[in-house]
């Protein structure tokens, strides 16, 4: 983009059918609202100014956007998409073109945009898209040299005008030094009683200005989300592309249907992910790593060679190379294991590190902790971080082995090499080496009755 560029977001609408309290382009697809994606679409241009229509829902829409680079004009009452680019006139350039986009439509590429830029030059651009069933849109009309003349709303066509495909997006460009001229020009004499932005079109044939159609390559960037099955469907189509551009780049997957990243999905090579995965956030996989079926992963590093096992959940965690976790492992913020670390089933592990080799292979809860290598951690071990008011560490160091069943009470440290015995309350610092365990004597009573119920 050399020229400048004005971009305004239309998303004053109330959404009605989606049937929320919520504006509807706060909704979520792959985790980020419709509108965040229309904007990030908006920002690939480098325009020079971007302002948003807001209205329904009152400061929601400016509270969960607001950006140096963004500004907010408000539009109460709606009336009309003509009447809503006007609200944007005193934010813009008017030396810059205006680029008209659709806060619910969110699957729009700055590909598709880009070219209707390079093809419109100084005049106005629509971009329009041919549809098996046109019914609800604005219809395109053309004459017989194949030049648009107009653009008819539905509630406003005859019965010819209805059967025409080809339908407004309502993706437009409009020149700078002409907006808020055919905008002040607008009127609301049709059968909805709006000011319709497409009456530009009739303005600018008047004043002798070019129009020009560009026809969106695929149906999907230009559909918009009007409903939750909707909102459902462009989900798919959005998550189907990111796997096909995962599986081109050679990463296998079980099922492409079967896999939702919201986010952004980094992997190397001879990867695998098996069905019903998510990830979320920024996770990265390295070569070689395979994940196994309903795993959510969120903002993780994962080194090569690694396995995830069925049912993990991890989360702002850092794993080294070759790690096997799970199946049923959850992995906390701020976990770093080294390398060969194994994680097995109904074991948490939060704010620690485990150095290379070491293992906590059953039922156990690892957190604010300093694992050393070659550490074997026991079934059922505890460290009781929490005293009910502050958090303490335990370090445990390298060579350490934790029988069965130990509560280690921090702050605490087990020395090199010192073995825990099974069912020991660690409370003192364990030295280097040795044995450590809690005297319990075994008693043993050979007459003991168990309790019986009455009359059996
Ligand atoms: C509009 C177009 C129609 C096109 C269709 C594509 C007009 C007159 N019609 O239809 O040709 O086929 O989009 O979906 O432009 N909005 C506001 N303020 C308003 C009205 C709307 O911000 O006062 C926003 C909505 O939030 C939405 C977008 O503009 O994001 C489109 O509004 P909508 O009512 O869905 O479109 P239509 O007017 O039916
Ligand atoms: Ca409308």
């Amino acid at each position: 983009m050399t020229k400048a560029l004005n971009v305004v977001v239309l998303a004053a609408g109330m959404g009605k059918r989606m049937r929320s309290r919520q504006p509807k382009v706060l909704h979520l697809l792959a985790g980020k609202p419709l509108l965040g994606h229309v904007i990030d679409a908006a920002r690939a241009l480098q325009p020079a100014r971007i302002c948003v229509i807001y209205g329904h829902g009152g400061e929601a829409v400016p509270e969960a956007f607001r950006a140096p680079d963004l500004s907010f004009a408000r539009q109460e009452p709606q009336l009309g998409t003509g009447h809503a680019v006007q609200q944007a006139v005193p934010h813009l350039d008017d030396q810059a073109a205006t680029l008209i986009l659709y806060g619910d439509v969110p699957l729009v590429r700055s590909e598709t945009l880009s070219e209707l830029l390079k093809a419109t030059g100084d005049g106005v651009g629509v971009l329009s898209v041919v549809l098996d069933d046109p019914t609800g849109y604005g219809r395109i009309l053309r004459d017989s040299e194949h030049r648009i003349t107009g653009i008819v709303e539905e509630k406003d066509a005859s019965p010819e005008q209805r059967a025409i495909r080809e339908v407004n997006t309502g993706i437009m460009l409009l020149p700078g030094n002409r907006v808020a001229t055919w905008l002040a020009a607008l009127k609301n004499d049709n059968a909805q009683g709006e000011y319709y932005l497409t009456d530009v079109v009739r303005l600018a044939i008047a004043d002798r200005v070019p129009v020009t159609g560009v026809c969106a390559p695929v149906e999907w960037e230009t559909l918009g989300v009007n409903s939750k099955s909707q909102l459902a469907h462009l989900e798919r189509i959005y998550q189907r592309r990111q796997a096909d551009t995962l599986m081109e780049q050679g990463v296998t997957l079980a099922d492409p249907n079967r896999i939702d990243i919201r986010g952004s999905l980094v992997a190397g090579t001879d990867v695998r992910i098996d069905v019903n995965c998510v990830f979320e956030g920024d996770v990265r996989l390295g070569n070689d790593v395979t994940i196994g079926p309903n795993c959510v992963l969120s903002n993780v590093s994962i080194g090569d060679g690694c396995e995830i096992l069925p049912f993990c959940h991890l989360a702002e965690g850092e794993l080294g190379e070759r790690c096997r976790i799970g199946p049923f492992s959850r992995i906390r913020p701020g976990a770093r294991l080294g390398e060969d670390v194994h994680i097995g089933n109904f074991v948490e592990v939060k704010a620690s590190e485990l150095g290379d080799g070491s293992k906590v292979n059953h039922l156990a809860y690892i957190g604010d902790s300093v694992v050393g290598r070659n550490v074997n951690v026991g079934a059922g071990t505890i460290t009781c971080n929490y005293d009910g008011a502050y958090k303490h560490r335990t370090i445990i160091e390298d060579d350490v082995h934790i029988g069965s069943d130990v509560q280690l009470v921090a702050p605490v440290t087990v020395g090199r090499g010192a073995t825990v015995g099974a069912g020991t309350t660690v409370w003192k610092d364990v030295p280097p080496g040795g044995l450590v365990l809690n005297s319990k004597d075994q008693l043993h009573r050979p007459n003991w009755k168990r309790p019986s119920k009455k009359g059996s």
